[in-house]
């Protein structure tokens, strides 16, 4: 698949504005990434819950709801409730990966699965089959903050899953998320991710669709290349 989506995190938001600024980035993404933090799996907090439901009543995004949580099974159900389209866990913080897929679909949203980046890659594999997940999110950074630089292993992470989801015939959407700049998003799509999560590339620049259109023309320039 050759369509790159762009998913601004909301992390790097100014929370005070956002009802606007959501308005904005609307016209030149469909995708809004949702980082939830537990302060156990990663040293931080975020938003949760309500949040995500009143975000829900402000914009028709499609959100891509990041689970950075210990207990993923039991904020599944809530944060489908409250709107998420897609539900990503961390693949380190369960052992029935495929229980909580099953969950997510049952309720007709997608699933994902996301792997830290000091986890061996083999363990995404699985993943990888076609029809197994709906969404692989490779992290380019240790999660629980933004504002972090791109780690350059993400590359060959990333292409090795690629390469898999491919010969599989897997249609999973590949996600890449931490430190996705101007300088860091061609490498990223040309190791083959496809839904590129960024935050202060787009929340911390004043004109966030302008920054969301050159992030997008950066992608295509790395498919053409
Ligand atoms: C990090 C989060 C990311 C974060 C990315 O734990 O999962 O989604 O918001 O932020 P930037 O794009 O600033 O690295
Ligand atoms: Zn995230």
């Amino acid at each position: 698949m050759n369509e790159v989506f762009i998913a601004p995190s909301i992390l790097a938001a100014d929370f005070a504005t956002l009802g606007d600024d959501l308005k904005e980035i609307s016209k030149e993404c469909s995708f809004l990434h949702l980082d939830i933090m537990d302060g156990h799996f990663v040293p931080n907090l975020s938003f949760g819950i309500p949040v995500v439901e009143t975000l829900r009543k402000h914009t028709d995004l499609i959100f891509d709801t990041h689970l950075m949580v210990d207990e993923p099974k039991m904020f599944i159900k809530p944060f489908i409730d409250a709107g998420s389209d897609y539900v990503t866990f961390h693949v380190e913080c369960t052992d029935e990966p495929f229980e909580l897929i099953n969950e997510i679909r049952s309720y007709g949203k997608k699933a994902g699965i996301a792997i830290h980046p000091y986890t061996p890659i083999e363990k995404i594999y699985p993943f990888t089959k076609k029809g197994a997940v709906d969404l692989i999110l490779v992290m380019s950074v240790v999660p629980g903050f933004g504002g972090q630089s791109f780690m350059a292993a993400a590359k060959g992470r990333l292409i090795e899953v690629r390469n898999r989801l491919d010969k599989n015939g897997s249609e999973a959407l590949l996600s890449v998320d931490g430190g996705i700049k101007d300088t860091t998003i061609k490498d990223a799509v040309s190791s083959g991710a496809r839904l590129i999560v960024s935050g202060s590339s787009v929340f911390g620049k004043s004109d966030k669709a302008e920054a969301i259109r050159n992030l997008k023309n950066l992608s295509y320039q790395a498919l053409n290349e």
